[in-house]
Formats: C-alpha cells, sequence, structure tokens
C-alpha cells in the first residue's frame, strides 16, 4: 500500500507485559514517544487482535506463516517486546481498515508494522522471527526493525528469511548477513530459506534509522569475492552449499537482492 502522505502520523508503539518495561531501552530520541502498551490491560485486546490479524495477513495466513496467537504471547511479547508502528484509526485508509478487519466502533490506534525478536542463549544476541509492513517502500519496514533492535537493546541478531523476500532488502541494511545454515532442513519453507546472522549497528546509528534520517547502518563489507547470482539458480545453490560445506564464509550485502526481469538476484561476498 502506498500512502506517504501518512508518515507524520506513525506513533511508536512497546507491546509487552507491564515488568518488562524496566529491562528495555525507552530512553529513545524518536521524535515521538513511543505509546506503551501493558498486555495485561483489557482495554488492549483489541489492538493485540488486529495486530495479529495484520501478522496473519503478511504472513500467508494461518496455513502458511501466520503467527498463531499463542506464539505471539509466550514468544514474543512475554521473553520480548513487540515494537512497531501504528496510526490513529482516523488516518488508516480504508482499505487497510478493512483488510485488517477492524470493526467500526473500534476507535484505537491500528497496528500497521511490527517486529518481533527474543532473547537467545548469547547475551545481547536476539532471534527476529516476524516484521512486517502494511505500507510499503516507504521504509516503514527498516524504521519498525531498527527501532525494536533499539529498544531490545540487540547487538547481534539471527534470523531466518528466504532466497526470494524482498525482506532481505530490508535487513541487509542493518550489516552484511552471514549464512549460517543454508535451506535449514526445518522450516516450513525450508528449500528457499536461510539462516542468517548479522552484527547489529550501535545504538546511535540505529536511532538514525529508526527515525528514517537514513536507510543504510554502517554495512561493513567483508573480504573475499563479490558474487550474485538469481535466488531459482540450482547450479549457484550448489556453490553455495559446497562452498559453506569446505569451511567457507558467505555474507549477504548490499543492496542483497533485487527483482529483475529474469528472477530475483541476490548479492554476495564468498569468504574465508
Ligand atoms: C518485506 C516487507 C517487510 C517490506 O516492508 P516495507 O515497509 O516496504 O520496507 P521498506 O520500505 O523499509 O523497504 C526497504 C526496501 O525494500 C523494497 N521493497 C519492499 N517491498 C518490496 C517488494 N515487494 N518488491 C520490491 N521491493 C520491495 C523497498 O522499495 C525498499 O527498497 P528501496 O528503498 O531500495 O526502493 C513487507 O513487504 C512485508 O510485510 N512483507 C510480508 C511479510 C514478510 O515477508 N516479512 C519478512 C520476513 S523475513
Amino acid at each position: 500500500m502506498n500512502y506517504p502522505q501518512l508518515k507524520d502520523h506513525w506513533t511508536p508503539y512497546i507491546l509487552t507485559m507491564g515488568d518488562n518495561y524496566k529491562r528495555l531501552n525507552l530512553d529513545l530520541d524518536l521524535g515521538k514517544a513511543p505509546v506503551q502498551l501493558r498486555v495485561e490491560d483489557e482495554e488492549n485486546a483489541e489492538f493485540c487482535s488486529i495486530l495479529n490479524r495484520g501478522n496473519q495477513l503478511a504472513f500467508g495466513g494461518p496455513k502458511d506463516m501466520g503467527m498463531p496467537l499463542w506464539v505471539m504471547l509466550d514468544c514474543a511479547i512475554l521473553p520480548s517486546a513487540m515494537a512497531g508502528f501504528m496510526l490513529p484509526r482516523e488516518y488508516v485508509p480504508t482499505e487497510l481498515l478493512q483488510d485488517l478487519g477492524v470493526d467500526d466502533d473500534y476507535d484505537g490506534y491500528v497496528p500497521i508494522s511490527e517486529y518481533c525478536a527474543c532473547p537467545t542463549l548469547e547475551p545481547g544476541t536476539f532471534s527476529g522471527f516476524s516484521l512486517h509492513s502494511h505500507i510499503t517502500g516507504h521504509g516503514l519496514a527498516t524504521r519498525t526493525k531498527a527501532f525494536a533492535l533499539a529498544v531490545l537493546g540487540a547487538k547481534r541478531q539471527i534470523g531466518v528469511t528466504q532466497f526470494d523476500n524482498p525482506a532481505i532488502r530490508v535487513h541487509v541494511r542493518f550489516g552484511a548477513m552471514e549464512i549460517k545454515i543454508h535451506r535449514p532442513i526445518i522450516h516450513t519453507h525450508s528449500e528457499d530459506s536461510f539462516v542468517y546472522q548479522l552484527d547489529v549497528p550501535e545504538i546511535g546509528e540505529l536511532m538514525k534509522i529508526a527515525r528514517g534520517e537514513v536507510e543504510f547502518g554502517p554495512v561493513e563489507i567483508p573480504k573475499g569475492q563479490r558474487w550474485s547470482f538469481l535466488h531459482d539458480d540450482e547450479l549457484a545453490h550448489g556453490r553455495l552449499r559446497e562452498h559453506l560445506a569446505n569451511g567457507g564464509r558467505a555474507w549477504l550485502i548490499p543492496p542483497g537482492w533485487r527483482a529483475t526481469e529474469r528472477g530475483f538476484k541476490i548479492y554476495m561476498v564468498l569468504g574465508e
């Protein structure tokens, strides 16, 4: 959806359990103070439902990668915090209100983006497992991810995405994405997926991205051979797999992913 004029009304939110707020970075200069939503509060129930419907819409519903409500509570809200942007109802395009199933009598904020990342066994490392935006092509997902990583105090991030997913363009803005697992043996879309890890920019740089002042963090390009391939080129996947199996390392680097006439192009560095 293409509604650039709404940018001034994007309002940041953080959704978590009340006790978690004291563990989050809340002193962030974002232009607007993030609205704190406690999952304990009955008044936030409809917001949470709309947020989950938005996630379902973005990820192909419950039969694909839409997040079940219990996962949203158990894995995103309780051990961590969901963060993103929302709009006052009066600024939400009618079409989006319909897509999100917003009731006529709901007059609260409507979430338009979200990022979830939960803490891992390595302190400072977060596993990012959901990013969506309903107003695409205006930096909303990029700003959302930056804001959420800043709130969580993340130093490093691990995640899974697909070679055909335009979100690679968003993730690669935060750092060179090292491929840790090529085509993980278990995933809803195992054949298309890869597990990546990146070093998160420091907080000042993250906040510049979160405010929309810059699009990229200071991405350091690893040493090695530059290479690009189409996402469905099996020979290329074979080469990548062999390189990794032989102890080599591989990173996606900016621009990371581009739609071309022949398919989606992936930009990498192969190194040691
Ligand atoms: C992928 C997604 C998060 C991007 O959201 P967004 O708000 O458009 O992201 P941004 O505006 O920050 O986009 C960053 C870049 O990606 C580009 N981009 C985003 N969606 C694109 C698409 N469908 N096709 C081509 N480019 C796209 C933007 O144009 C921008 O690049 P540019 O500035 O060089 O033009 C959003 O489309 C979405 O919610 N998708 C469904 C859920 C999903 O797959 N999430 C990713 C899980 S890993």
